[in-house]
């Protein structure tokens, strides 16, 4: 498949990009790629990200739930792979390539709610018996191809997670992020939270 502008930029840029500027390079996508279509979703890209954060501030949830759903779904922009159709008949790990891109800038937590949000769908099926009925049709046909609700040991192993209940709460605004009619304010409000989250991690480790 060949790459978009958007996967162009990114290879380009990833290499370069520093604490200074990660935060408006985010931006960049959400500004330039943010429309694209969800694909089997009533909503874009940006707006279920967008939608995800929002209900998390609206709710007064910590911050580090805003920003992991704000940036949860960024791999869909990394992959070479190109974005998840319907006609997918794999995975294509968007969660590992959002993670891999934050994984410089972000605390351990949003990096577990970035990596572990597909993983946590897969986990919530297995232990909380009303939970599939929340997923959205394109949701159901992603779970098949991602190995479907756990099994008990990747149960047991998963809840060892010490971030648990964030992915937990992460992954809820994931499914219901989906909602045509919410409106939301842009990325750009979420970004000097962003910012400080960066600003915190990097200079905690430097
Ligand atoms: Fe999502």
């Amino acid at each position: 498949m060949a790459l978009t502008l958007g996967d162009i930029a990114m290879t380009q840029d990833i290499d370069t990009l520093t604490p200074d500027n990660i935060v408006e390079f985010l931006g960049s996508i959400f500004d330039r790629r943010g429309n694209e279509e969800y694909l089997g979703e009533p909503v874009s890209m940006g707006e279920h990200m967008l939608q995800g954060a929002t209900m998390a501030e609206q709710n007064d949830q910590p911050e580090e739930i805003i920003v992991g759903a704000l940036l949860h779904d960024i791999g869909h922009f990394t992959s070479e792979f190109g974005m998840f159709t319907m006609d997918d008949d794999k995975d294509r790990y968007h969660e590992d390539a959002g993670a891999e891109v934050l994984e410089r800038f972000f605390p351990t937590v949003i990096i577990d709610c970035v990596r572990y949000h597909v993983a946590a769908k897969r986990y919530l099926c297995a232990t909380r018996p009303d939970y599939f009925k929340r997923l959205s049709q394109a949701s159901v046909h992603s779970l098949n191809l991602q190995g479907g609700p756990m099994n008990e040991d990747e149960v047991v192993e998963f809840a060892k997670n010490p971030n648990l209940q964030k992915i937990i709460a992460v992954r809820y605004l994931d499914d219901a992020g989906k909602n045509p009619a919410m409106q939301t304010p842009g990325y750009w409000h979420f970004a000097p939270l962003v910012q400080r989250m960066v600003d915190a991690h990097c200079q905690h480790r430097s």
